[in-house]
Order: C-alpha cells, then structure tokens, then sequence
C-alpha cells in the first residue's frame, strides 16, 4: 500500500511523522509524495491554536474530493488533533483512523482494521513510550539536517496550552539511543542535529547506578562524540534553562549559538495568570546570562497576545520587553483559547478580536525592525554557512544556516549541499541574508 502523510505543527510532529512512516515502512508500506496514487492518506496535526485545526478540516474537505474517485482509500488524522477530539473525529464518517502520539506502533493492525470497513481508533497516551528502537524515515528531509527527539510530553501546564493534555506527561529519552541515532545520521553524512522537547531543559535520565544525566551533559555528550556535526536544541523554557548548559554551549564550537527562549508576555502579572512560573525579571536574567555567558548568541522567543485580562499596559510591558531583548527572530500569535485548559476553565477570554488584532500587528511591526536591526549588525561579518539546498529563486545560488540560524543565501560556485562555507554578509533582504564567499 501507499502511504501519503501531510504533518502541520511543530518540530515535534515533523519528527513524530518520521516516526510513523518509519513503522509503516517496517510493514510493508511504501511512502509517496503524490497524494493521488496513495492508498492511505494521513494527515499528522496541531492542536496549539484553533486556526491550526481549521486548517486541517479544510484538508479533510479535500481529501473527501479524493476518496469520491478512489472510494477505498483509507483517510486517518493522527498526532494532537486526534488525542484531543478522539472518537468525535469518527463521527460524520469523514475519517476512517485517529490515532494518538503516544499509539503509532499501532498503525499496522489500526490500517487493517479500517481496511475491513470498522473505523479504527488508539488515542491511548503513554508515560513510557519513547519510540527510542525506531530509526525515523527521514522521508521529508534535505539529508543536511535532521531532528532527534530527546524527550516527550510536558508537565508544565501553562495556563493557555493544549500540548500537556495531547501529548501527556513528561519524559526523557535514553540518552545511548540518542547517542545511536545520531551515530547513525553521521553515517548517512548529515551534519547537523537538533535535539528537541517541549522543554529540554527538564531532561532527565537516571542511570542503572543512580547518577542522572541533565541536559548539560546530553548536550556535551552530544557534542564530544560528534566534533564534526553541528548540533542545535529546542524549546528553551526560561525557569529551567541554567547557565550551566550556557557553559557548555561556550565550551563547544560546534554547538551552534542560537537559542530560542519563549517569553509569551513581558508583563509579570500576565505571566502569572498564564501560570509560566517566572516574572518578566527573572526573564530579563535570562537574556542578560546568555549576553553575558555567549556574547553573539541570537535569541528568538514566542509571544502571545490579547491573553485573558490583558490591559494595554500589559501590552506596553511585551513592547518594552521585546525592545530591551533585541530579539533576532520571533513568532507572534493572537491568544486562541482551548478547550479544557487552565485558561478556558477559570478565565474569560475577554480581550476583542480586534483589540488582539491591532496588538498583534504592533508587536510583529516592531519585531520587524528588531529582526532588520539585528541583520545590520550581520553586514561585512564572515560566518560559516552550512548549506542545505538552493535558493528558492535561483539555482545559481545556494542557501544555508549559520550557527544563530540566519538563512545565508550565497553564489553556489562550486559547493555543494552539505558543505561549510565560510561566507562574508554583503547585503540582507527582509528574510535572508545575501553573502560571498571567503577564500580560507
Ligand atoms: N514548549 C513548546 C511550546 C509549544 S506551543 C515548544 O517546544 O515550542 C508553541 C507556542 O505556541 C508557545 O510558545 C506559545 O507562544 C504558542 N501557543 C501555545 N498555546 C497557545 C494558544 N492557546 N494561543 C496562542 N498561542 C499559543
Ligand atoms: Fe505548552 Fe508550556 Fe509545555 S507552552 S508545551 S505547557 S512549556
């Protein structure tokens, strides 16, 4: 049978989807990339904000088109939308399958099942189940850079946020296991990991004789076994991140230098009725360590606006916030509430849709200049670029990373995908940087 998957969301549903077609494949599935010779249509969601599931009732408007001309076809919802909704995703007949993060070494005999016409379901969430043994089909990938997951689920239940109930609780992965899989990556020549979690900085692993691994020393562990891969992390979560992991982020050349940090509000008392656990103080900290521990290092953060009772000063307070961080990148959304959150049972989501409009505009107006004022500061640097592919407008030209993460665009010349070039920033547009290179 052929497999088609589509994956909305974050990082983590990238790599989950990996996970997925790794196992199908195991069963004797075939994975394409053209929707219409597939057999079986999956499609991994996000349930962070409602305008991500929207999205995804609109796919399932398509993929009903579909099934009209291949009435066999077997349609399934997986990831976050499908822990949420459950059974209700059964109802109407418009999917055959929903199965949940935590259920996708069920797929095999759940398939089967739809295949025999009964609707199959497992949203069954997990405290132990890893997926550590499975080697991710990295099916999407451009064999440069790849994600591993190192944890899963949270336990921080932020007041607005969906994922601790979607996802379940918190664990961390074996950290031998994460050692093999990027072992096995550097065989396939990748040259870049990034670990990620909700929430690395709450990794953890106890070994046989009791002493615990954190994620300072997964990221040095990581790092010494693999001088000639980069590696990168997310997400940050500004209680947990200790200087201890800036350390060995200094320490390390081949760590990149690049962190992303969600502050969510610069307001304390909106941070406290978002239940972060931290005041905008202690977040100013924070950056100041990073400045002062990584001088250079980019951040960049998330931010939500118009959460319930936030006044326009609250709002002035994420304005300030943001101008004394100097963010180099950021991603900004309007408060969506969700159903069965902290937020959604004990507040009222009061502050008009056009009031988070207009806010919202404003924070991404001024984001717009930090990310401008902070590509000045690139202009006349020499950074090394690992290349990913060409660039999306000229094939004349290829397009990489540098280790805070900038999009460097550059004349290909004769460097290939999967290089390090050493390029000088000539000129930025909006979104990328424009180089050269530098003869070493
Ligand atoms: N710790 C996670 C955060 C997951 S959600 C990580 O690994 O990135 C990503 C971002 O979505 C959050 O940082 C927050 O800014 C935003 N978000 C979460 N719930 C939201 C909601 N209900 N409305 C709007 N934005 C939300
Ligand atoms: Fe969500 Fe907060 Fe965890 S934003 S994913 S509950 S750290």
């Amino acid at each position: 049978m052929k497999l088609y998957i589509e994956t909305y969301g974050c990082q983590m549903n990238v790599s989950d989807s990996e996970v997925a077609v790794s196992i199908l494949k195991e069963n004797g599935f075939t994975h394409t990339g053209d929707i219409h010779e597939a057999d079986i249509i999956l499609v991994n969601t996000c349930s962070v904000r409602e305008n991500a599931e929207t999205r995804v009732w609109g796919r399932l408007d398509v993929f009903r088109q579909i099934r009209k001309k291949k009435p066999e076809i077997i349609i399934g919802i997986i990831g976050c939308m499908a822990e949420r909704l459950k059974a209700k995703l059964l109802e109407e007949g418009r999917v055959d399958l929903v199965v949940g993060p935590d259920a996708y070494r069920d797929l095999p005999r759940l398939i089967k099942q739809a295949e025999s016409g009964k609707a199959a379901i497992n949203v069954q969430l997990s405290c132990d189940e890893m997926y550590e043994d499975i080697s991710p089909a990295r099916y999407g990938s451009n064999g440069v850079s790849a994600f591993v997951s190192i944890m899963r689920g949270c336990d921080n239940m932020c007041a607005f946020c969906v994922v601790p109930f979607t996802r379940g609780r918190e664990r961390s992965r074996d950290p031998e296991t994460i050692l093999q899989e990027i072992f096995e990556l550097k065989e396939k020549r990748f040259r870049e990991v990034t670990l990620i979690g909700q929430n690395v900085d709450k990794y953890n692993w106890k070994n046989s004789d009791a002493s615990v691994i954190n994620f300072a020393s997964l990221l040095e562990r990581v790092a010494t076994a693999n001088p000639e891969l980069r590696a990168r992390f997310s997400t940050s979560y500004p209680q947990d991140m200790t200087d201890e992991v800036l350390h060995i982020m200094a320490k390390y050349q081949n760590i990149c230098k690049s962190i992303h940090l969600p502050m969510q509000s610069g307001s304390t008392r909106i941070l406290e009725l978002m239940r972060r656990g931290y005041t905008s103080e202690w977040y100013m900290g924070r950056i100041t360590a990073i400045k002062k521990i990584l001088p250079g290092c980019a951040i960049s953060t998330d931010i939500i606006t118009g959460f319930c009772g936030e006044t326009e000063e609250d709002h002035k307070d994420t304005l300030s916030l943001m101008t004394w961080a100097k963010f180099d990148f950021a991603f900004m959304f309007k408060y969506s509430e969700r159903p069965n959150t902290f937020a959604q049972r004990n507040y009222k989501d009061d502050v008009p849709e056009n009031i988070k409009a207009q806010r919202l505009a404003e924070i991404i107006a001024l984001q717009n200049k930090l990310s401008a004022e902070s590509k000045q500061q690139d202009l006349n640097k020499v950074f090394e670029v690992l290349v990913e592919g060409f660039s999306k407008k000229s094939k004349d030209f290829l397009s990489g990373r540098n280790s805070h993460n900038k999009v460097i665009v550059f004349p290909k010349k004769n460097y290939s995908i999967g290089d390090f070039v050493q390029v000088r920033v000539i000129r930025s547009t909006s979104a990328t940087l424009i180089g050269e290179v530098v003869k070493k």
